[in-house]
């Protein structure tokens, strides 16, 4: 029996996210993406679509890679301006009841106190809806805001991020005892000094000398998601992850990484079914084919190549302003996003991407595939992709904010309900429940080893 596909809507705090230029676009609202009511209705939406989650990317720094220039981004809007995600969250967790937030936050530019205390807080605003995309930033101008010259060096950027993931866990799972908030006016003791513990931390990168600001959220760590597949980001995962975002050429390839994640996983002694595995693809889906076509190709004709290009050598740490539109792009070994640069070299030995390819195939919805049809069409397309893939999920970027998740709630997803694919409703609970049947994570992960009491 096939399984139950999981849904992520894809967006960013920002115009166009993965299809620039759509901001011209008359039936496109992204270019609200400042106003509070674009994120409500958009919750809303969504979860009448039973989505599983918003999944909101982020970025610290500008695209300036093309033209050694910020020009390219800022005439484009390719993800600047771009506001921080995870203002938006508390306003739509109170607009919905089911709907998960995977929040992406950097952790190189935040302390792990600070970073620890807003998630505890979201989770329990969101009563246990949020997750963490753990992410740790690939553009040089991210670090130049920061004070450094450039990108502190890739995986020395993965051996940082373990040791913060481990005093984040002291902190969420190891300041306060079960039941320490006591909150007895009988006694008049609102916390239990004896159950709350003092955080000290002596590492390579991080010292801590802390008590968690925040008494035991729902969930305590927030569900845990990871993206880029590299070695070092592959073994990451392995350890840490709970959802990972897997990007490719093509679904074999994803297939091939999505395996090797898995492998992965139980080499580092957790059950790989603790991990599902989504992948990027945009659905452009309406009442008939011709209509879903109309659509598409209305999209396509606001797309900016130039905003594309700019987001591609942002990512890859190219300057692809300085090639001829029929260069082929060839992998150098870069600090930034080499998964990104995998995937447009030598990730598919029998494709060879020329920076036109770049530019006309990540149009709309970046790197990933774009499923035009109606709702039969679609839902066929869609289960193709999950049986060539093996992944778990969808992280669904849109076309047209928010058309695109609204056709989807409409059309594909009565479909998939017809054949068995999709839930009919949502079970209770906290994010991690709904996935995994449990609110806080458990040994072998290491978050569970760090647990006071
Ligand atoms: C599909 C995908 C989505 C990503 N989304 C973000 C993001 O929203 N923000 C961010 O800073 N990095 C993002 N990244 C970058 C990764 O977090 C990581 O920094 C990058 O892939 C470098 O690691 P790698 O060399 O292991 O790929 C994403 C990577 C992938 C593959």
């Amino acid at each position: 029996m096939p399984r139950e596909i999981l849904f992520n809507a894809f967006a960013m705090n920002t115009a166009g996210h993965l299809s620039p230029g759509q901001w011209r676009n008359p039936r496109d609202r992204s270019g609200a993406y400042n106003r509070l009511r674009t994120w409500t209705d958009l919750a809303v939406t969504l979860e009448r679509g039973l989505f599983d989650g918003l999944f909101i990317a982020d970025v610290i720094g500008v695209y300036d890679v093309y033209g050694s220039g910020p020009a390219g981004a800022l005439r484009n809007a390719a993800q600047l301006p771009i506001n921080d995600p995870m203002m938006l969250v508390s306003a739509m967790a109170h607009v919905t009841q089911h709907l998960g937030f995977g929040v992406t936050a950097n952790l190189t530019w935040t302390s792990p106190f600070l970073l620890a205390r807003a998630f505890s807080t979201l989770d329990h605003l969101t009563e246990g809806r949020i997750g963490w995309n753990i992410v740790t930033g690939y553009l040089d101008s991210g670090a130049r805001a920061h004070g450094l010259n450039g990108l502190i060096a890739h995986d020395d950027r993965y051996a940082m991020a373990e040791e913060y993931m481990e005093v984040c866990y002291k902190l969420w799972e190891g300041s306060w005892e079960d039941g320490a908030a006591v909150r007895d006016p009988a006694t008049g003791v609102f916390a239990d000094p004896a159950r709350v513990h003092t955080i000290k931390h002596e590492g390579k990168h991080y010292r801590l000398d802390a008590i968690h600001s925040c008494e035991p959220s729902p969930q305590r760590t927030p569900l845990l998601y990871q993206a880029g597949t590299s070695a070092a980001g592959r073994g990451f995962a392995a350890r840490h992850a709970e959802c990972v975002f897997v990007s490719g050429p093509n679904a074999e390839v994803i297939q091939r990484r999505t395996q090797e994640l898995r492998a992965a996983v139980a080499e580092a002694g957790r059950d790989p079914a603790d991990l599902k595995v989504f992948s990027l693809l945009t659905v452009v889906v309406a009442g008939t084919h011709t209509e879903a076509e109309d659509r598409h190709a209305e999209a396509l004709r606001y797309a900016s190549p130039e905003g594309s290009l700019t987001l591609m050598a942002g990512w890859t740490g190219l300057d692809l302003s300085g090639y001829a539109l029929d260069q082929e792009i060839r992998y150098i070994e870069k600090e930034g996003y080499r998964t990104m640069l995998e995937n447009i070299t030598r990730a598919d030995p029998d494709r060879a991407w020329t920076v036109r390819d770049v530019a006309e195939h990540c149009a709309v919805g970046a790197i990933g595939p774009v499923v035009v049809g109606d709702a039969k069409g679609a839902a066929d397309a869609v289960e193709d992709w999950m049986e060539r893939t093996g992944v778990d999920g969808l992280n669904l970027a849109y076309a047209v904010l928010p058309e695109t998740f609204e056709a989807i709630a409409d059309h594909l997803v009565p479909e998939l309900q017809r054949r068995g694919r999709y839930k009919d409703a949502y079970t209770s609970g906290t994010m991690r429940a709904k996935l995994y049947g449990r609110d806080r994570l458990q040994a072998p992960h290491p978050a569970a080893g760090f647990r006071a009491g």
